[in-house]
């Protein structure tokens, strides 16, 4: 049996879920759903990540104790996902008891092998980022994050022996140019690679942070953020069963933002190497969005909420306006005049207006009952069949390339076709010749299989509208077993339900 494992960032609780957790969430739910619609064995997690200094920080603020603040943040951050509706099989935590065993046990396991050492460590350290900056890593002597001066530090640390694995790591992404997706981001961490990488340093005093995983052969430190949070990716499987790891984790791929490529294509796999754990199979990065070509940020008042867009158009169409405007792995920018002018033409024109035509004529001439097919089918009939065969071809290799904007444009080009054909074969002229009423039926009947199709191939990207679609169709949910060809879905008589208003337009102000 064929599977797949996908993992989202573990986001952090000082921030509320946006256009860019969305994103991330959105792609990996269209996945999971495509892939169990394939038959595909799946499993699909997201969660919270929470320890370290900015959520300590933020939870004093709020006046709270650390692990109550995070209680409540994670719950809403689930209760988001949630009313959006994706399919996560596990919700992770980064204070969930199993992880933090988790985390130990691997430290211990790093530690026996000797790639954990003692040392006294002096640098300039940025607490925005929770890390220690080089000198060339600063841009005018500031951190190129946040943009403010780090602190000289001085402290004696806990150091992963990181350097030791740079070499075999470079080897490993040259042996499996696809590792990390796509190419320019491999380019990158190549570039990371080619200079000395260094040791990283994975633990702080507790003097100075209680709000991490206790070193299990030090309990005067903690570990935190990286050699913590990435650790959750094995952790939810080992959760479930040895046996689930051992199903999966071959089959891992995690999705990120190219902010955290760095210790996602660098530290991970090292950390993995020197676990003696095999390697994830690939990393997807996606790029960054802006918003109307401004950086997303709370104090701009600019931030896109996935709940507000529910609200306002509906998930679905968010779902679709992001994954057609945007390429994966290139940034992208969300524009409301682009939203309205998408919904109103690939929604609300070609998807919806086709949907209300088929069912409304079905309505009008058949009392919404199907129609038999005859043996011999018109030139045009076959070749509508044909161009939903050709979409589903492509839908399958631009899904494994990860375009999902071209996988929407082979589906749309179908609906397209589709909606060409009912002005070529024009039912609503034919049905005034009552000699041509039989040819209605079958043209009918054609349209309302490629309804049916559409439904099926939208799935993964607008879930609930193809619900919708089975609903109007009154046809059962398909299961992942081979659909039911073309002309031998529908038995004649089935009685199809009258037409509804899929997506309203959008009305937008008059030019000048
Ligand atoms: N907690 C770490 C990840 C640990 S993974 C083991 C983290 N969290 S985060 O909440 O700051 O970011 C979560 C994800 O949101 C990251 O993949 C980041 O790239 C993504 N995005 C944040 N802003 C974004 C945009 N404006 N656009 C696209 N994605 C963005 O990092």
């Amino acid at each position: 049996m064929e599977r797949i494992y996908l993992t989202t960032p573990l986001y952090y609780v000082n921030a509320e879920p946006h256009l860019g957790s969305a994103y991330t969430m959105i792609i990996t739910d269209t996945l999971a759903r495509y892939y169990r619609a394939r038959g595909w064995e799946t499993f699909y997690l997201t969660g919270t990540d929470e320890h370290g200094d900015k959520i300590a920080q933020a939870a004093a603020q709020a006046g709270m104790d650390p692990k109550v603040f995070t209680d409540e943040i994670s719950t809403t951050f689930r209760a988001v996902w949630d009313s959006c509706g994706f399919t996560y099989d596990h919700f992770i935590r980064t204070t969930d008891e199993y992880h933090v065993r988790s985390v130990q046990q691997l430290l211990d396991k790093i530690h026996e092998a000797g790639d954990i050492y003692f040392d006294r460590y002096a640098g300039l350290y940025c607490f925005g980022c929770e890390r220690f900056y080089t000198e060339k890593e600063l841009a005018g002597g500031k951190c190129p994050d946040h943009l403010t001066e780090p602190t000289w530090l001085e402290e004696e640390n806990y150091f992963f022996r990181m350097g030791k694995y740079q070499e075999p790591l470079l080897h490993h992404i040259e042996a499996h140019p696809d590792f990390i997706r796509p190419e320019g981001f491999k380019n990158e961490v190549v570039a990371m690679l080619r200079e000395p990488i260094g040791d990283l340093c994975i633990s702080r005093p507790k003097s100075r942070l209680t709000w991490g995983i206790e070193i299990p052969f030090d309990k005067r430190y903690v570990t935190y953020v990286w050699f913590d949070a990435l650790i959750n990716y094995v952790s939810a499987l080992k959760y479930k069963a040895e046996e689930a790891f051992q199903k999966f984790w071959p089959e891992a791929q995690h999705f990120i933002g190219k902010d955290i490529l760095k210790p996602h294509g660098v530290f991970w796999p090292t950390m993995l190497m020197a676990a003696g754990l095999p390697l994830y199979k690939h990393l997807n990065v996606h790029g960054f969005w802006t918003v109307e070509g401004q950086k997303m940020s709370k104090s701009l008042g600019n931030v896109i909420s996935p709940l507000v867009m529910k609200e306002k158009i509906g998930m679905d169409a968010f779902r679709y306006f992001v994954l057609r405007e945007s390429v994966f792995g290139q940034d992208a920018d969300f524009r409301e005049e682009n939203l309205t002018a998408r919904y109103n033409a690939d929604l609300a024109n070609n998807l919806g207006n086709l949907v209300s035509r088929v069912l409304a004529m079905e309505q009008k001439y058949f009392a919404g009952v199907v129609q038999p097919l005859s043996t011999a089918w018109a030139k045009e009939d076959l070749e509508l069949k044909n161009r939903f065969r050709q979409a589903e071809e492509e839908l399958k290799g631009h899904m494994a390339e990860l375009q999902f904007h071209r996988a929407l444009e082979a589906i749309w080009a179908a609906i397209d076709h589709t909606n060409r054909y009912v002005v070529q074969t024009a039912p609503f002229s034919l049905y005034k010749d009552a000699g041509k009423r039989g040819r209605v039926g079958e043209i009918l009947h054609h349209l309302l299989e490629a309804v049916r199709t559409i439904g099926r191939l939208i799935s993964p990207f607008l879930p609930e509208t193809a619900e919708e679609l089975e609903a109007l169709l009154n046809i059962p949910r398909p299961t992942a077993k081979q659909p039911s060809s073309w002309g031998q879905f529908f038995v004649p008589g089935h009685k199809v339900r009258p037409p509804k208003v899929l997506f309203p337009r959008i009305e937008t102000a008059p030019d000048g």
